[in-house]
């Protein structure tokens, strides 16, 4: 079985910047209070209304294929994870392909909130280690302006846009000790009551009431998800690190979700992990959902060297959690 390596990165940002002082003048915060509680100074905004996620995401998949180590016919394989697809259906995956001319592929999306790039990587490495797929492209993509409140300052505060992206190709005979080693992935539907879209699926479908009572945003009751994003993020890295025998020496970058910059530190403590290993861009892009780990590993690709160990982990609505262990292959 051949390993999946990460072999190019791409990304997109959308220009507007929304900082902490314009949001506190839409809402009532201070910018000192989300530095201190979040960690972020500001986020990018898709503003164009004729854009969507899949926009976002087909810049950052074309960024890989103008790096010329793939072209759109190479691909075999699309995932897409989000949580604000286009549309209810397609899946935005078929619409990215669609817009890049990716025509030998099947593609599909993955719905795990900010878990969500983690369960994509996961699955795409496993059609690559049983041979089934040679290209694969495996986006993060998250509007969340599309589905925030900006008159609630639980969650307009935390969340950002933009997509990340990977290609991922079978290693050589060579390379057999890089790529993707294992993974520890999860869920458990008790946190659908902490963190959830009240309306517009099947429950409780779209009607004006549904849209008077706005109910078609991002609801979050922030301290239980905290606390859990504390201890299942700290518990999966734990046990990644136990069943492949890293000690906190042997890792090179954690690559956390960026939710929370506290989340972030707790994490990288209980895994005795200095503050230069750990990768950090939330204070730029805020919460962009499924978009945070391949954001950061385009942030750091020039700090990046072959061989390094990286530990990516995640936790989100679901709840949604896991761990990624894999040595860099560029
Ligand atoms: O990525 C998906 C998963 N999501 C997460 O991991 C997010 C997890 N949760 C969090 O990051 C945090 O819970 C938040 C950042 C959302 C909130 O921070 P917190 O420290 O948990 O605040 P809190 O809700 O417990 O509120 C603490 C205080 C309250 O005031 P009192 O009651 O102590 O007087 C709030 O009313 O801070 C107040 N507060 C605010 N003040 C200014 C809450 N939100 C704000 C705000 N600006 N935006």
């Amino acid at each position: 079985m051949k390993t999946a390596l990460i072999k190019a990165v791409g990304a997109y940002l959308p220009d507007h910047v929304l900082d902490n002082q314009q949001l506190s003048k839409m809402v009532d915060t201070n910018s000192e209070w989300i530095i201190e509680r979040t960690g972020i100074h500001e986020r990018r905004i898709l503003k164009d209304k004729n854009l969507a996620s899949s926009d976002m995401a087909v810049k950052a998949v074309q960024e890989i294929f103008d790096s010329g180590v793939c072209c759109a016919e190479d691909i075999d394989l699309l995932i897409c994870a989000t949580t604000t697809p286009d549309r209810v259906f397609p899946a935005t995956a078929n619409i990215i392909s669609e817009k890049l001319g990716i025509k030998n592929a099947f593609s599909f999306d993955v719905s795990a909130a900010c878990s969500g790039f983690l369960y994509a990587l996961d699955c795409a490495s496993n059609y690559i280690k049983t041979g089934q797929k040679k290209n694969v492209i495996v986006v993060g993509v998250d509007q969340m302006s599309s589905i925030i409140d900006y008159s609630d300052r639980a969650t307009s505060i935390i969340f950002g846009d933009g997509a990340g992206a990977v290609l991922l190709q079978p290693a050589t005979d060579k390379e057999a000790h890089l790529g993707i080693i294992d993974s520890c992935l999860y869920s458990d539907g008790i946190g659908e009551q902490y963190l959830h879209q009240k309306a517009g699926g099947s429950l409780h479908q779209t009607d004006k009431k549904t849209v008077d009572a706005r109910q078609h945003f991002v609801y979050q009751n922030g301290a239980p998800v905290f606390k859990w994003a504390v201890s299942k993020m700290a518990e999966v890295v734990e046990e990644i690190m136990q069943r492949n025998k890293l000690s906190s020496k042997d890792i090179d970058w954690l690559v956390a979700h960026q939710a929370n910059k506290r989340i972030i530190d707790a994490t990288a403590k209980r895994a005795g992990l200095s503050d230069d290993k750990v990768m950090l861009n939330i204070d730029r892009y805020g919460n962009t959902t499924a978009a945070t780990i391949p954001l950061c590993l385009y942030d750091y690709k020039d700090k990046l060297n072959k061989e390094d160990q990286l530990i990516l982990c995640a936790f989100g609505g679901g709840f949604t959690w896991g761990s990624i262990y894999l040595r860099w292959a560029i």
